[in-house]
């Protein structure tokens, strides 16, 4: 069976070396706190704005404020920065947190619509860091919807990916 992984580079078109070449790119360092912040707050403009009732309403029980700064914390500490979500959030866990959410193949194509809109439209991203931004994203979102898609199917399998460092289950 496919680990949750290549689902995620099969499903996405991104190789896993390409989806972390973030672990080389020091991008905190290189863009600083303020652009995450700003590009999470783009981002989520977008999302809170979505014409497309069906993945606005996914957000619906979240307060955009909070979405925002558990973004761009999780993407500071992902990133080489310090370990801000964790501070205040914990381990990220990030399948078991989109668990009650429908994280299907159409909701993460939404999703990196709005992140690719997102990074365009922030100042001070380079277009190299683009790229490895974009390539983390896409593979990140399907590692989403493989990880989501299997906890559903067998809800007392525990995570076999928990020891991989990249997406922590
Ligand atoms: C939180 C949906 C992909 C990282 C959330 C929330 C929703 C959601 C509804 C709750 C908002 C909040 O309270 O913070 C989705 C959907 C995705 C997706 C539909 C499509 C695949 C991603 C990706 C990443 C990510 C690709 C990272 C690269 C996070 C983080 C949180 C979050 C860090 C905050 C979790 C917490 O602290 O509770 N997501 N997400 N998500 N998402 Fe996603």
């Amino acid at each position: 069976m496919p680990s949750l992984q290549e689902k995620a580079s099969e499903w996405s078109g991104v190789a896993t070396t390409d989806a972390f070449a973030i672990d080389d790119a020091d991008l905190f360092h290189n863009l600083g706190l303020q652009t995450f912040v700003n590009l999470s707050t783009n981002f989520y403009n977008r999302v809170y704005n979505d014409e497309e009732e069906w993945f606005r309403s996914i957000f619906a029980k979240s307060e955009k404020q909070n979405a925002i700064q558990n973004q761009y914390e999780f993407l500071v500490q992902r990133l080489g920065g310090p370990p801000l979500y964790s501070h205040r959030r914990g381990h990220p866990a990030l399948i078991a947190r989109h668990r009650p959410f429908p994280v299907t193949h159409e909701a993460a194509e939404r999703w990196l619509h709005h992140m690719g809109q997102a990074l365009d439209t922030t100042s001070d991203i380079d277009d190299e860091s683009k790229v490895k931004l974009m390539n983390f994203f896409r593979h990140t979102a399907y590692f989403l919807v493989a990880g989501v898609e299997q906890k559903d199917q067998n809800l007392h399998t525990p995570c076999k990916d928990a020891a991989l460092k990249q997406h922590p289950c």
